[in-house]
């Protein structure tokens, strides 16, 4: 069946949302976006450097205005950055023609994704990157809970497991809207 909503993923750093997300537009047959990877496009630079030179509100204005131009641009499957969902415009884009659906791990699983690359600006100039990691999460835990339609675990999980969840998900939570 043809794709009839956006499928947005939320979630914490290296939770996996851009693999997840690619490998599930291929079964869907929509296109792929990451908003990373379109700020990094648009801006000719990588993120780390967006944020020592530019700084993190001029990633943050960069970001936005890539949710609001992926989020207008048909069916799609749209990977976000882990800060996107703590903006309320951003949350407003992606749920409008989008179903949301948060990718869990826990700081452990997090931390030992993230440290195989180097390129998160946020954990990179840590002493303590599980505290790091701990913290920011008791922030935006709450707020990737209250705005996603479905939560898909992927602790332990390989990604096929994980895009397999993250489809069953998404067409239920289509077949809840249809009932409502
Ligand atoms: C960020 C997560 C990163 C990227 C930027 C900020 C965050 O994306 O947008 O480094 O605030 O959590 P990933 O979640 O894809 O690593």
């Amino acid at each position: 069946m043809r794709a009839p909503a956006s499928l947005v993923l939320i979630g914490f750093m290296a939770t996996g949302k851009s693999t997840v997300g690619r490998r599930c537009a291929r079964e869907l047959r929509i296109p792929f976006w990451d908003s990373d990877a379109f700020v990094e496009q648009r801006a000719g630079k990588p993120i780390s450097r967006i944020f020592s030179e530019d700084g993190e509100s001029e990633f943050r204005r960069l970001e936005s205005e890539a949710i609001a131009g992926l989020t207008n641009s048909g069916t799609v499957v749209l990977s976000t950055g882990g800060g996107a969902p703590m903006a309320p415009a951003n949350v407003e884009a992606l749920k409008r023609n989008g179903v949301v659906i948060l990718l869990q791990a826990s700081a452990e699983t997090i931390l030992d994704r993230a440290s195989r690359r180097n390129n998160r600006p946020l954990l990179a100039d840590s002493d303590d990157p599980l505290e790091r990691i701990t913290s920011l999460l008791r922030v935006r835990d709450p707020v990737y809970r209250s705005v996603c339609d479905a939560i898909v675990e992927t602790d332990g999980l390989e990604h096929e497991q994980v895009v397999a969840a993250v489809l069953t998900a998404y067409w239920n939570a289509l077949d809840d809207r249809n009932r409502e």
